[in-house]
């Protein structure tokens, strides 16, 4: 399995943060943003990794994380030319990377902490099986799951439905931003198409997978999105300096 770190986007919602710098490379706490994500690549025990930033930032990250010695792996950057196309359109850049094997994708701006490890080992078993499948990683959010996009599930694990930040939400468990591919993903990303909002959105290529019963999610108990307002970014600083001091981070 290949690890795929998104780090572009022009995080127009954090300026005047983001006018000079990448949002990835923002602090929470002690640590830039992105070492949290790249952790949990190490954490999954991820060899390889794929990070896909803008070309006006990607001297930074690799200033930064260099060959990703840091965090016993080795590191390689793409560049994504459209910084607006959407998560499963940055995805692109990584077919060649992956060489047919599955793949983890992690959004450079999630932070979370659970045992990827034991997930990943249980999707690979279930690879072994059944030959294909996605994951998602949910999280409980009350109201506010309306913001990301919304999973309902059985008691199995089975995904029933996932909607991009429906009005009425199924269920209040938002998608966060870790996912596990089979080798077979770059097929469905070649056949999206733009949503309303202009991206090639990852809730349709989940759909895709949904679509042939092969998508499972699996409930987390803490996650925070640290890129998409001051707020979070704040209460992303906050929890995790509260939990690296009590020792859970
Ligand atoms: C994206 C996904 C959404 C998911 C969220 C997690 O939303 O489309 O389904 O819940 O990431 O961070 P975006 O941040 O692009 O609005």
């Amino acid at each position: 399995m290949k690890g795929v770190v998104l780090a572009g986007g022009l995080a127009t919602r954090l300026r005047p943060l983001t006018w000079v710098t990448n949002k990835h490379l923002l602090p929470v706490y002690n640590k830039p943003m992105i070492y949290y994500p790249l952790e949990m690549m190490r954490q999954a025990g991820m060899k390889e990794a794929l990070l896909i930033t803008s070309g006006d930032h990607v001297g930074d990250f690799a200033n930064l994380l260099k060959s990703g010695d840091e965090f016993d792996m080795r590191l390689y950057y793409a560049i994504q030319h459209n910084p607006t196309g959407g998560i499963a359109d940055a995805m692109k850049l990584a077919e060649e990377f992956s060489h047919h094997e599955p793949l983890l994708v992690i959004l450079g701006d999630n932070i979370f902490k659970f045992d990827l490890k034991k997930s990943v080992e249980r999707f690979t078993a279930q690879l072994e099986k059944e030959t294909r499948g996605a994951m998602v990683f949910g999280v409980r959010r009350d109201t506010e799951a309306r913001q990301y996009g919304v999973i309902e599930m059985d008691g199995e694990g089975k995904v029933l439905s996932i909607e991009e930040k429906p009005e009425k939400p199924k269920s209040d468990i938002a998608q966060t931003g870790v996912y596990l591919y089979d080798h077979r993903v770059f097929d469905f990303v070649r056949t999206l198409t733009p949503s309303a909002r202009g991206q090639l959105e990852v809730t349709d290529l989940n759909n895709m997978y949904l679509k042939e019963k092969s998508l499972m999610c699996e409930v987390i108990d803490w996650w925070v999105d640290a890129g998409t307002s001051h707020d979070e970014l704040l209460a992303a600083n906050m929890q995790v300096a509260e939990r690296v001091k009590q020792g859970l981070l």
